[in-house]
């Protein structure tokens, strides 16, 4: 590696380390705060276990990893800038503002995901916010970067152009990019460990490409990602060991927003955004699926994940049920559209009493859907399905 130098080798190390330091807390927090997290009333029933009100699941364990992972990276700061602090040497202000950013973006994340799991805050505030807390993110981008030009995939050049200036729409769009990941995480959600499976198969994607471009022209950007990654893989893994299948532990949506947040900052800032989406494809899929639901064109119940069968302990598809002449005309073409591509299946029946026309819809998940089309399954295997395909998804590119 030419544009890595034997320091940066040094941080990365030091990275390791903090890391696996970091994820040995986490895993000593857990069993010591289950308690105080149950006595504080943070704590959820496991809808699909067969006793499932025997046994109270310490939630929004996401704010332990969350914690740790700012403390890592706080001190991460001295490290990676302690080349910078002897006198006379040139320090890198908009580096280390980038750096602070970032980390405030995360933090406030972390915050937003907490008051949700205290407050379940609504869908309104949950789609704001990120885009709120990206801001100061965007105005150390908008100082240090300044350039919104695009530059255009080849066989459009010419008859667009090769490059386009996007100006505000640029931010528009990076706000969205937050918007997108801290909720695409959290609604591909519902079985044993496949919020945190999916974060840590994304953000070692991101590791793995980070590693590949720090030959590349912004090496820079790519090892400040790379910081970033590592803190966060170290600190995830012992919540990957307790949420999975039977979970011990809950991460709730501080979680889900945290990773999200994450893994938004080092797009904006590692100019790999559109990259990065790529790694995203089966929470593009669910999020798209999902729209029908998320925008009330048919009916949402609050929660969509798939339903125990107690006799075969297996899981099957959710269902949603509603009257026919509840949806409006594109309600039932999205009905009728997303029938035809398989990924979805309904039945209508006729109400004896009113007659009125029913409809039993599987709900709009692509969880539901591996189990329309697989037939009913285990947990544990529907999670081990759902996340082969983030695997394969994520290395196919
Ligand atoms: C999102 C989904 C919702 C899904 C829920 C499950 C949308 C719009 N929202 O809501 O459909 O049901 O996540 O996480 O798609 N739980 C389990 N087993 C698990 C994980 C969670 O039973 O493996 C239950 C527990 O009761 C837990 C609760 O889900 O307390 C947490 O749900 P929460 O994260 O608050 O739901 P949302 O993120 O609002
Ligand atoms: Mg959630």
């Amino acid at each position: 590696y030419s544009k890595v130098d034997r320091f940066d080798v040094f941080t990365i190390v030091v990275n390791i380390l903090l890391s696996t330091l970091g994820g040995i807390l986490v895993n000593r927090l857990i069993p010591m705060l289950s308690k105080s997290f149950i006595k504080a009333n943070l704590f959820g029933y496991d809808l699909n276990k067969r006793n499932k009100e025997e046994k109270k699941i310490p939630e929004a364990q996401g704010v332990l990893s969350g914690g740790v992972f700012l403390i890592a990276m706080f001190l991460m700061i001295a490290i990676v800038f302690s080349e910078h602090l002897h006198p006379g040497s040139d320090f890198p202000h908009n580096k280390f503002l980038e750096y602070l950013a970032a980390l405030l973006s995360i933090c406030c994340m972390i915050l937003l995901g907490f008051a949700d799991d205290v407050l379940d805050l609504r869908w309104s505030v949950k789609v704001c916010l990120p885009m709120i807390a990206s801001l100061p993110l965007l105005l150390v981008y908008f100082v240090n970067y300044g350039s919104t030009t695009i530059i255009l995939p080849k066989p459009v050049r010419p008859i667009i152009g090769a490059q386009w200036n996007l100006g505000i729409l640029y931010y528009i769009y990076m706000g969205m990019v937050a918007v997108f990941c801290t909720n695409a995480i959290n609604i591909f959600a519902g079985v044993n460990g496949i919020e945190i499976g999916q974060s840590i198969i994304i953000a070692a994607s991101i590791l793995v490409f980070n590693f590949i471009e720090l030959q590349g022209s912004c090496s820079e950007e790519h090892l400040f990602s790379l910081y970033f990654m590592i803190t966060f893989i170290g600190v995830s893994i012992p919540i990957l060991i307790k949420n999975w299948y039977p979970s011990q532990i809950f991460v709730g949506d501080t979680l889900c927003y945290f990773a999200g947040m994450t893994f938004a900052v080092v797009g904006i800032i590692g100019h790999f955004s559109k990259t990065m989406m790529l790694f995203f494809l089966p929470q593009i899929f669910n999020f798209i699926l999902s729209i029908p639901q998320l925008f009330k064109f048919i009916p949402c119940p609050r929660h969509r994940l798939p339903r125990l069968d107690p006799s075969a302990n297996v899981l099957r598809p959710s269902r949603v049920d509603f009257r026919k002449n509840e949806l409006k005309p594109l309600g039932l073409f999205m009905l009728k559209f997303f029938s035809i591509i398989k990924m979805i299946q309904y039945e209508e029946t006729i109400n004896q009493d009113t007659k009125e026309i029913m409809i039993s819809s599987t709900n709009f998940t692509i969880i539901n859907t591996a189990l329309c089309w697989c037939g009913p399954l285990h947990e544990e295997k529907l999670t081990k399905l759902l996340m082969g395909v983030q695997v394969c998804s994520c290395f196919v590119f």
